[in-house]
């Protein structure tokens, strides 16, 4: 038997497309791109940023959930892929594609959604939660499911996974997306 796969959003197709032409293959699965849309459709006003657009398929996910009154900021270091995913969304205005560091986004918080893929969620976490707003959404993807307390990766304690679960200034749990993989999902405390 046949099994038809569930349609994506229309943006995410030529974003596929400029990943398959540059080869990139780090693009989020659909299972996390349902709940970027998910949480992009939760603040419709709000600012939607994401770090690390690759080429574009996170942010053509939480493009396909965005208010008409919300923005979208996304930014990625490298100029070839960060100039093929502004290609994708060049005729909306509500999204912004930044060529740099992920620090480049600063200017644009606070954030009611940011999904954290790329710079940021490694090399200075405490940074990234005080980019949220009240109330903001944090996702951070590619996390290993762990039947562990404190969650363990490679037989060690997974300190960053710890750090997000337990700051005291987020509600965080961890939600799997596959039975392989999870996502961390956090909300700012008012
Ligand atoms: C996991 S991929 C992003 C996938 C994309 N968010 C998606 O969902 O399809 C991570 C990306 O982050 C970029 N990146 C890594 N460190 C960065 C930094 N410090 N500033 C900006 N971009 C960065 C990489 O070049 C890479 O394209």
């Amino acid at each position: 038997m046949i099994m038809a796969e569930r349609a994506v959003p229309p943006r995410v197709v030529p974003a596929e497309r400029v990943a398959s032409e540059a080869g990139f293959k780090k693009s989020c699965i659909p299972e996390v791109g349902r709940l970027l849309k998910l949480a992009a459709a939760a603040k419709p006003d709000g600012v939607i940023a994401e770090s690390g657009t690759g080429s574009g398929v996170g942010t053509a996910w939480l493009h396909s959930g965005l208010g008409a009154g919300a923005r979208l900021v996304t930014v990625e270091r490298d100029e070839d892929l960060a100039r093929r995913a502004a290609a994708v969304f060049a005729d909306d205005p509500r999204v912004s594609v930044l060529m740099g560091d992920w620090r480049l986004l600063e200017q644009h918080a606070p954030f009611d959604v940011f999904f954290c893929d790329g710079g940021g969620k490694r090399d200075d976490p405490q940074r990234v939660v005080e980019q949220l707003a009240p109330g903001g959404l944090l996702i951070l993807d590619d996390f290993t499911p762990s039947s562990h307390w404190p969650p363990r990766f490679e037989g060690e304690v997974d300190e960053l996974r710890l750090f997000y679960l337990t700051h005291p200034d987020l509600e965080a749990t961890e939600v799997l997306t596959t039975p392989g993989s999870s996502v961390v999902i956090g909300t700012r405390r008012a």
